[in-house]
């Protein structure tokens, strides 16, 4: 079992090492690749044999689509002991990059962080990784020996994430124009593979009687050390593979000094691929920051070497301690050599997001480099007068709660499936809405609200706030040590996201069960509210304090919340809510709206400049008038760069595009656009920008295809931030319910679906007609709208369940109108019907002037 998992056989020498993970182990289904290609042949059998041989030393597999899971294979027959080395990656360009497009240096995601990773194969037999890989398209296998060959068959990805076809989910969407389909179906992917049911992702660390088994990954940190300062730690390891890698005075999130003892590489042991440049034998490396190497936009500063003068010998015990000093760190092996590590050689930085307090504090962690194999046990620390203050023989399964990396218990979404594989509450935004409007997991839903939930602070500055990122590993019992805050936005996202949950589930149990805190959690963005300009004044991802984005949002969740308290029966919570909501409005409007852009600045220390989500949330917090809105999408047209819109006035030419936030802008397009008698060229020209020019980037380019959508874009089309960008962020994914609530047009007005209207954007541009279902806790609505090639008529469709309530609407003046057949009354000031459940209704519309 154990040599399966790439792990060489004689470690099963050590006492009885069992494996928490075992359940998980049988579970889930092989994905195997569309296609194989080899040098020889290019097979669409997916699971078709290869032979790896010296002459054909590589074979590349496409899995199509996204798919995260275990990497396993079945080696048939070898000629002689092989090393195969296999390598991951969403674009294919990563293949060509000796380290595929990682490694993920930011966090541990119950995954491995590093997407090349070499399998030891001695006999015939069933090969599987260790660790997930969190979400890939493409892979590469690669014979490593000079000599031999391998004979491989069904290779392929054992998945725990579902990958049900698009078109057979709860909710559905088609329309008259293809890329608009291929636009809607990148949400139900994407949350496929980024949302992870309980019990699907296993410890990355295994607990043995010997210590803890530790595969070459990441480190994680002890959150019990943050406060400590000027420590020793000391612990006993044996190197299993390669080397040992360990941290102290780091942030908990494992940002600071780093260290990798390297063995002697002895020969049999030794995988042929190791990058001797990076990790020699023999050595003890040390470097400062996430990890040795540096990752897109996350650099640590330079890796330092010291000589040791003895071997490094694999499967013996040896005792390390590291000393922080005044002037750097000391190392010791076996109590004797001390290796002195100035902080000159390291160039710390402490101002840095995850960084301990200074060169002196902070915790310590474990985690091998890449492809080594190591064990930790007798962990101690003591204090600089020799006082014990911490000490764990690392044996028991409590270490995996104490260090971040338990199994994942609960069901939740994560802000991409290959990094940073973590719980992101304001991401989740946009990843609830995806999921009600497509997979209907509601147990993805509810089990993300209650993960983030059960993480609030109740003390301190930050007092009623939600964990804004935590990882699936970690326990909520620390949540005010993890601290993790930060964005302040991100809790009002996060607010609407479990309002919201209760108009799509009307799941009453759990509003009740969260009730309190969620009141307590509003209460603390209330003090947002800055008493002299009005306005939201703290630290937002969206945009500057006392600005247009993060107040408009503030405006958005106080009314969206006060429904809520509403629902509940507290009339006077849901009064003051809307009150200041207003007031902040009226702020909005008199401090921030620039008559001269014709649209609002971006904060009142920056009234010339301006944003998408400036513009996008004052449209969707009905912050000004229509007038107002029309003026502000006109404006949009100076934010124009490349395929889409730049985040701000300010932002460079060459910045990355944001497909999060150009997700909210789409929405208040099309809310605008909905309730429009007539097209306006501007709205036409903004809906047809982020439809027709920006989100088709991420269906059009098979060389960055992944069926899945992206984290952010560069102007020119091409993936931003390079290969680091994930491929599978559900936050870049708003076209899917943007499309189903307001293209289609079905949305909840009522908890749970009870009442709920129809009211299609016809004027949105490229499309002349939909058909679609919406999943209700009632049932399925099924809707279809088709405008008449004259653009005079629009015939609707509308089959709804019982217990539900419905409304057509309409904002055009109608001639006539046909309801199942018979004529109706009709109006000048639009077309509204109240339609009965349980039965379909046919609407024929015949307009007073052609759209
Ligand atoms: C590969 O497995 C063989 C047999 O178990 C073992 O002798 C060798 O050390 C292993 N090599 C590596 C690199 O793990
Ligand atoms: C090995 O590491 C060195 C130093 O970080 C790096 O420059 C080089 O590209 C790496 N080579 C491979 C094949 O990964
Ligand atoms: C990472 O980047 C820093 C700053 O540019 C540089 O000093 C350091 O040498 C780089 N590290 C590696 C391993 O290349
Ligand atoms: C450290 O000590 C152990 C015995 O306690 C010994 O087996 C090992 O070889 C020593 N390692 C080094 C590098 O001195
Ligand atoms: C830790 O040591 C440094 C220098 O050695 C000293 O400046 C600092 O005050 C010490 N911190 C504590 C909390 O003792
Ligand atoms: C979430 O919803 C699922 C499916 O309806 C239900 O089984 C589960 O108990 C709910 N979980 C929570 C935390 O409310
Ligand atoms: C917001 O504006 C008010 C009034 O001008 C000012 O006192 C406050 O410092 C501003 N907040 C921030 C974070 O700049
Ligand atoms: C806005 O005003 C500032 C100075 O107040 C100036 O530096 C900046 O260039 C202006 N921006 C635009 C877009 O005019
Ligand atoms: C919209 O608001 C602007 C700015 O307050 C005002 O000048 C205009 O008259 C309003 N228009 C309508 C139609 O209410
Ligand atoms: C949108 O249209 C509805 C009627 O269809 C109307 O009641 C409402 O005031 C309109 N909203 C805006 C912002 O124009
Ligand atoms: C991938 O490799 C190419 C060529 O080796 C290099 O130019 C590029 O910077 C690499 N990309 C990343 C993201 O590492
Ligand atoms: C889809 O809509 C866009 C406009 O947003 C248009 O350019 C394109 O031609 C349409 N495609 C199809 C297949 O109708």
């Amino acid at each position: 079992m154990l040599f399966s998992r790439n792990i060489p056989v004689w470690v099963l020498g050590i006492s009885s090492i069992f494996n928490v993970v075992l359940a998980a182990e049988q579970r889930g289904t092989i994905v195997y690749p569309d296609t194989l290609s080899t040098q020889s042949s290019n097979d669409k059998g997916s699971k078709s044999c290869f032979t790896l041989s010296e002459s054909n030393p590589t074979v590349t597999l496409d899995y199509g689509t996204e798919v995260g899971g275990f990497p396993q294979f079945q080696a048939k027959s070898i000629s002689a002991p092989v090393q195969i080395e296999a390598k991951y990656t969403e674009a294919k360009n990563g293949l060509e990059n000796a380290s595929g497009d990682g490694p993920w240096t930011f966090s541990n995601g119950l995954a491995n962080t590093f997407r090349v990773e070499t399998f030891n194969v001695t006999e015939p037999g069933h090969i599987e990784s260790y660790f997930i890989q969190g979400g890939l398209r493409w892979q590469k296998l690669r014979l490593l020996n000079a000599k031999g060959s391998v004979r491989i068959c069904g290779a392929g990805v054992r998945s725990l994430n579902d990958r049900t076809s698009v078109d057979t989910l709860p909710g559905y969407f088609k329309s008259s124009n293809s890329s608009y389909n291929e636009i809607w179906a990148l949400g139900p992917r994407t949350v496929q593979q980024a949302c992870i049911e309980k019990g699907a992702a296993p410890s990355t660390w295994e607990i043995t009687r010997d210590g803890v088994l530790l595969r070459g990954q990441q480190s994680a940190q002890s959150v019990l050390g943050t406060t400590f300062t000027n420590y020793t730690m000391s612990f006993m390891t044996k190197i299993i593979r390669g080397g040992t890698g360990w941290r102290i005075a780091n942030g908990l999130l494992g940002f600071g000094p780093s260290f990798v003892l390297t063995s002697d590489y002895s020969s049999e042991s030794a995988f042929i691929n190791t990058n001797k440049t990076l990790l020699p034998a023999n050595k003890l490396a040390a470097a400062y920051g996430w990890n040795l190497v540096n990752q897109t936009s996350l650099e640590g500063g330079p890796v330092s070497y010291y000589s040791l003068p003895f071997n490094v010998k694999e499967g013996q015990w040896i005792q390390i301690s590291t000393t922080i000093k005044s002037t750097g760190y000391d190392v010791s092996i076996n109590n004797t050599l001390a290796i002195h590590v100035p902080l000159s050689a390291l160039q710390p930085t402490y101002n840095y997001i995850g960084s301990a307090a200074d060169e002196f504090s902070g915790t310590w962690g474990f985690g091998p480099y890449q492809d080594q194999v190591a064990l930790v046990k007798d962990v101690e620390v003591h204090a600089k007068n020799g006082s014990l203050l911490y000490h764990n023989p690392m044996t028991g399964t409590s270490v995996l709660e104490e260090y971040g990396v338990m199994p994942n218990k609960h069901s939740v979404c994560l802000d991409g499936a290959k990094r940073d594989r973590l719980v992101w509450s304001g991401d989740f935004g946009h990843t609830s809405r995806i999921i009600a409007a497509s997979t209907y997991r509601e147990d993805f839903n509810n089990g993300t609200l209650a993960y983030l939930l059960d993480r609030q602070m109740t003390s301190g500055e930050f007092a009623g706030y939600f964990s804004m990122s935590p990882s699936m590993g970690q326990s909520s019992k620390y949540t005010s040590t993890y601290n993790s805050v930060g964005l302040e936005d991100y809790q009002m996202l996060f607010l609407n996201a479990f309002a919201r949950y209760y108009l799509d589930f009307a799941d009453k149990d759990f509003l009740e069960k969260y009730w309190s805190q969620v009141k307590t959690g509003v209460k603390a963005i209330l003090s947002l509210v800055d008493s002299s300009s009005g306005l939201a004044s703290g630290y937002f991802f969206l945009g500057a304090a006392n600005g247009t984005a993060a107040s408009s949002l503030l405006v958005y969740t106080l009314n969206h919340m006060a429904i809520i308290a509403d629902n509940v029966g507290e009339v006077d919570t849901s009064a003051h809510w809307k009150s200041v909501a207003a007031s902040v409005s009226k702020a909005i409007n008199k401090k921030l709206w620039s008559s001269k852009l014709g649209t609002y600045g971006i904060s009142t220390a920056s009234l010339n400049e301006t944003s998408i989500a400036g513009t996008a949330w004052a449209i969707l917090a009905d912050v000004g008038n229509s007038t107002q809105a029309e003026s502000a999408i006109a404006a949009l047209s100076t934010l124009r760069n490349g395929i889409g819109y730049k985040t701000l006035s300010t932002s460079e030419a060459s910045a990355e595009l944001s497909p999060f936030i150009s997700g909210f802008l789409l929405e208040a397009l099309l809310k605008h656009s909905r309730n429009s008698t007539e097209s306006s060229p501007a709205t036409t020209a903004a809906i047809s920008t982020l439809l027709s020019r920006f989100w088709p980037a991420m269906i059009t380019n098979d060389e960055y295809y992944t069926g899945t959508s992206w984290e952010y874009i560069f102007p020119d089309g091409r993936p931003g931030l390079d290969l680091y960008t994930s491929h599978a962020h559900p936050w870049g994914a708003a076209p899917t319910y943007v499309l189903t609530e307001y293209v289609l047009g079905i949305q909840s007005t009522a908890p749970g679906f009870s009442e709920w209207v129809f009211q299609p954007a016809v004027l949105t541009p490229g499309v002349s007609w939909t058909n679609g279902r919406v999943p209700t806790p009632h049932g399925s609505i099924e809707a279809s709208w088709k405008l008449s090639k004259d653009a005079k008529e629009i015939d609707l469709n509308v089959c709804s369940p019982r217990g539900t309530k419905g409304t057509v609407r309409l904002p055009f003046a109608v001639k006539s109108a046909k309801v199942n057949g018979e004529k109706s009354v009709t109006s000048t000031g639009g077309f509204k019907l109240d339609v009965s459940a349980g039965e379909c209704w046919e609407i024929v519309l015949t307009l007073v002037k052609a759209l």
